[in-house]
């Protein structure tokens, strides 16, 4: 095929396609147009929520208080050999990786003259009271943020309870059980 009619094969075409959107167009402007309330084919799409929703605050750790009193002491001295790796129990036992943990139940955190603490264990203050050892001993390092305890944690409410059950034993006077107001409370608090 030539130049010349090649071009008038071009200009054929292109001068039909302009002749096909020139109808479309008037098309457009002489019909009225229908308007849908609704999309002709509804899209269904399933609400979600979880999308957009905030993150989750970090779960605590589910209350224990109440299952103190029937806990099993001698499953939780099984489960605290893996604290052992890193604690003495025993009365003025050594500060070893961690500090000695005899009679903690209660008493002042960072309280082991011979171990040297995580700044933020240092200065935390307050008691290894139940409800803390549960919050403490459920994800040491999101309770206790910059702690040195390098332990994971212990995931089951029940085994913590038998762990702290078995601390709690771990004294020539273990301080008493909690009280009914004390589980109210930390239920109520969870
Ligand atoms: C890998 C070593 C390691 C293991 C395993 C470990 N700990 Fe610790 N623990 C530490 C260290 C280190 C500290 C001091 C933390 C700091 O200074 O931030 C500590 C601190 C503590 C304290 C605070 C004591 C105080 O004097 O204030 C308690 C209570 C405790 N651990 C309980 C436990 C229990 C119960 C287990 C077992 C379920 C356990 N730890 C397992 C290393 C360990």
């Amino acid at each position: 095929m030539d130049e010349l009619k090649f071009n008038k094969l071009a200009a054929g075409v292109l001068c039909g396609v302009l002749l096909i959107m020139a109808g479309i167009k008037t098309a457009d402007v002489l019909l009225p147009h229908q308007h849908l309330d609704q999309n002709a084919y509804p899209i269904e799409v399933a609400e979600t929520t979880s999308a957009t929703a905030a993150p989750e605050a970090p779960k605590g750790a589910d209350p224990v208080l109440a299952l103190l009193a029937s806990a099993d002491i001698a499953a939780g001295e099984k489960l605290g050999k893996k604290c052992a790796a890193c604690h003495s129990f025993n009365d003025g036992g050594p500060a070893k990786v961690g500090p000695n943990l005899w009679n903690i139940v209660n008493a002042p955190a960072a309280r082991d003259g011979g171990f040297k603490y995580s700044t933020a264990m240092a200065e935390m203050g307050g008691e290894w009271s139940y409800g803390n050892l549960n919050q403490f001993l459920y994800k040491p390092k999101q309770w206790l943020k910059g702690t040195k305890m390098n332990y994971a944690g212990i995931k089951k409410a029940n085994d913590r309870a038998d762990v702290i059950a078995w601390l709690r034993s771990l004294s020539s006077a273990p301080v008493a059980l909690p009280s009914d107001e004390e589980i109210a409370a930390e239920a109520s608090n969870s």
